[in-house]
């Protein structure tokens, strides 16, 4: 190896699965005598995971290696790497704006990169170097130990294959494939003797799971991590409203190690503009699969993801959203503009479909925003005067004895403490809730 080439520096863009791709390359890289750096300036080595889920997504990436870039003026070594989503959907292309990238690589390629890197880093010029959609994911590379983590993200899906008009996940990540059932509960058994107490199941559709071995279901696998010792709690990331069935319903009710805290992604409160976004469901549907979620659990906390401005959502298609989105009240939620992604069906529409303006699209932004702050106040205001037991995962860098962890609810609650506290469970009595956050004492 290059003496002079071993500190790494890597950026995640876009979404958990991504986070935890990073994680796994860094954990790759350290095995091969890598040292990961937190700091980019005491790199020599810069890779970007990235995210084309929207186009502002991709242009800060490529804004960064421009920048990152330009320090090859000054030492001709530096090196840089476009990786993840972007790279699957410009590949090549990207080398037309960028023609001193050193390495461009797709998701599904993740477990060749640390010896590509390797490899590619022993060459005089590393400029330009491409590696190809790998086809089928190679799951086992999640297998390998990450740093130790009281909460662990664990992916159990690559890929989706749900044709939602507007999303380019399904290009950039190919069609969905499911890890095997063994491969997950290995590494759970494994993180658990590390400590971890709180695994995040990942996946685009993360209840329609189906283990490639033997058929089992995502309600088996559920089950299954409740009989792990160590684990604690369960949740996952994002189930399907189209696929919640009444077997995951039970599931809820009868495995008590799930968290009454569900991420539901609705995209849109109205009939007509689901119907556009093929999103499978109805307003109808959410609303009696909600009433059942609070039958089960009446505080349960929903989150969602929706989109304003989808082509031709009208004023009386928004107010569907805000109808819906208020009568759920959800407690939290990601409230995306409309961006189109070349070669999604909805961007082909440009012309037999009105668009919604840009102003027209930031006050409807605007309007849900106001709309979540007062949701997500009330709900958290419920926990002032009341015992949280939170699971501590780390410094809220408020201060230097501030402390962060989240209650069952997955609401972030911020006590004093010390670092001794990380990967325990403590029980905090709530003061103060926020829009964003709790925050508490501990009980002694
Ligand atoms: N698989 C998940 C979503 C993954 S993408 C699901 O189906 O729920 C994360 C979020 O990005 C989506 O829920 C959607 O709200 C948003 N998103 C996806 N494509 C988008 C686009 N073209 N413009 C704006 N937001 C988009
Ligand atoms: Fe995209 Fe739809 Fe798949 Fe989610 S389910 S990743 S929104 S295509
Ligand atoms: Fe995730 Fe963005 Fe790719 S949301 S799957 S990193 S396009």
């Amino acid at each position: 190896m290059n003496a002079s080439l071993q500190c790494i520096w890597i950026k995640t863009y876009g979404c958990q699965m991504n986070q935890r791709d990073s994680d796994t390359l860094a954990a790759g890289l350290r095995a091969k005598g890598y040292t990961i750096v937190s700091n980019e300036n005491d790199a020599d080595i810069a890779l970007l995971n990235t995210c084309s889920v929207r186009a502002l997504a991709e242009s800060k990436a490529i804004g960064k290696a421009g920048r990152l870039l330009k320090k090859k003026k000054k030492n001709p070594n530096y090196r840089v790497g476009i990786l993840g989503c972007m790279a699957a959907r410009l590949g090549k292309q990207l080398l037309q704006t960028l023609p001193e990238l050193d390495w461009i690589a797709p998701p599904q390629a993740l477990a060749k990169i640390p010896d590509w890197i390797q490899e590619t880093l022993q060459k005089p010029s590393c400029c330009g170097n491409v590696l190809s959609d790998a086809g089928n994911f190679d799951f086992r590379c999640y297998e390998q130990a990450l740093l130790p983590s009281p909460v662990l993200s664990i992916p159990i899906q690559q890929g989706c294959s749900m044709k939602c008009s507007y999303c380019i996940v399904p290009k950039t990540r190919g069609p969905q494939q499911n890890r095997p059932f063994a491969s997950i509960i290995q590494e759970i058994q494994q993180a658990a003797l590390q400590g971890t107490r709180e695994v995040i199941l990942l996946g685009q559709i993360v209840n329609a799971y189906r283990d490639p071995e033997q058929g089992k279901s995502f309600v088996d696998l559920l089950t299954a991590i409740q009989n792990i010792e160590g684990i604690e709690r369960i949740r996952f990331v994002s189930p399907h409203p189209a696929y919640f069935t009444d077997e995951l319903l039970q599931g809820l009710g009868r495995l008590p190690k799930i968290c009454p805290a569900l991420h539901l992604p609705i995209q849109s409160g109205s009939n007509r503009m689901l119907q556009a976004m093929h999103r499978g469901y109805t307003r109808e549907k959410i609303l009696q699969l909600v009433r059942a979620l609070r039958t089960l659990h009446p505080l349960i906390s929903l989150s969602t993801d929706i989109i304003v401005g989808y082509p031709g959502e009208t004023e009386e298609d928004f107010e569907q959203t805000y109808d819906l989105f208020q009568t759920v009240a959800f407690d939290m939620a990601y409230i995306f503009k409309y961006s189109p992604r070349p070669t999604t069906p909805s961007a082909s529409l440009k012309d037999a479909v009105p668009t919604v303006d840009t102003r027209t699209q930031e006050a409807r932004n605007q309007r849900l925003l106001s709309l979540l702050n007062e949701t997500s106040t009330r709900y958290n205001q419920q926990f002032v005067h009341t015992k949280q037991t939170v699971l501590v995962e780390g410094s809220a860098h408020r201060g230097e004895q501030k402390w962060f962890g989240r209650n069952l609810y997955n609401k972030k609650v911020i006590f004093e403490g010390t670092p001794s506290l990380i990967g325990s469970f403590q029980t905090i009595r709530i003061t103060k809730a926020t829009a964003s956050a709790l925050e508490g004492t501990r009980e002694s």
